[in-house]
């Protein structure tokens, strides 16, 4: 207990076989799991416009963006093991909606322009909320954050060049940038989770330099840095209350609709259904794949033990 507390204060990494309390590891399993599924369920909105993006160069960043997003999946689950836990049970409980995945990935991707919104906003949020978790108190989380921030800063990139091309494009093309901007800006926010005052973990994953910053600061920067980008652009805010504030520095902006942050954690938002029924099918079909590589393991391991 006290080697813990004094790897906290000193800000120095908690590794896998050090001693830790059943808490700590149990908010981190409930963290890390989540964040594990919003990656591999963060490919399906995306997936949708493989088949019909408007060029090959298009078509190749967004495959590599896609596979980026797999990958990130297994480089948490592989953290989540090192604190005791199986992938297959944590899938189990993914699949059986006994672990939460982002509110952001039940919205559904109605345009090519949501590639890019999705790039600009939902993979910028994830950054502004990522970065601080390379300095996580717990070592193998702290890592893997590091590798999927350069692959997010990548994505974020592509998405906002994908969003100036329209936005330079044709009326129809402007207007289709306009309109994907509109709707994914306030589900981007919710993002970050709900307000300080009403989010049981932070304040204690804060004590345990597992959170660096609370959910309305990381918002608020957010914030902070998306609307010098939207001018740069030439796309708006849906916000009408979004204004410069002299005396804080900051931008104020509008109230969330938190119901609407309820419902879709509730399992009611657009495509809460769509997204896991389609997880679950993948996971079944994918059972071979399982299977044969088990089996391959296990010859190897027999011809190396003989
Ligand atoms: N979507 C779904 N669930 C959420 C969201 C959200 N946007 N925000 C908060 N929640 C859940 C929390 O998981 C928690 O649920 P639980 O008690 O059943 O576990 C509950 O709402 C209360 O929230 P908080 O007390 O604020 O929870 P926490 O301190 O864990 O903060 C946050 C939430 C900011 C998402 C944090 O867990 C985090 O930083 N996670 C890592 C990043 C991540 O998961 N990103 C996923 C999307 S990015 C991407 O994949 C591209």
């Amino acid at each position: 207990m006290r080697a813990f507390e004094a790897t906290i204060a000193a800000d120095e990494r908690i590794e896998p076989r050090d001693w830790m309390p059943d808490e700590y590891r149990a908010s981190l399993i409930r963290q890390i799991a989540q964040h594990a599924h919003s990656e591999i369920i963060g490919m399906q909105p995306e997936a949708n416009w493989l088949t019909r993006a408007p060029s090959l160069r298009r078509k190749a960043i967004l495959l590599a963006k896609v596979q980026d997003e797999a990958g990130h999946g297994l480089y948490l689950y592989g953290a989540a093991e090192t604190l005791g836990v199986d992938r297959e049970e944590l899938l189990d409980k993914l699949h059986t909606g006994r672990q939460k995945y982002s509110s952001i990935f039940n919205y559904p991707t109605l345009t090519w322009a949501d590639v890019g919104a999705i790039g600009w906003l939902v993979d910028g949020a994830a950054i502004t909320n990522q970065v601080p978790l390379c300095r996580c108190s717990y070592g193998p989380y702290a890592r893997a954050m590091v590798r999927i921030c350069k692959e997010e800063s990548f994505h974020q990139r592509q998405g906002y060049e994908l969003l100036l091309a329209l936005s330079r494009g044709t009326e129809a093309q402007h207007a289709m940038a306009q309109d994907a901007v509109n709707r994914w800006w306030w589900p981007s926010l919710m993002m970050f989770g709900p307000p300080d005052a009403e989010s049981p973990h932070t304040a204690r994953s804060m004590a345990w330099g597992i959170k660096r910053h609370t959910n309305d600061e990381l918002r608020q920067r957010f914030v902070d840095i998306c609307v010098p980008q939207a001018e740069s652009l030439g796309l708006t805010l849906p916000d009408p209350d979004l204004r410069w504030n002299e005396e804080r520095g900051r931008h104020d902006f509008g109230a969330i609709d938190w119901e609407e942050f309820r419902r879709v954690l509730r399992g009611r938002g657009p495509c809460n259904e769509q997204r896991l029924s389609r997880r679950r099918r993948a996971h079944e079909e994918g059972a071979w794949v399982r299977e044969a590589a088990a089996a391959h393991a296990a010859k190897r391991a027999a011809r190396a033990a003989a």
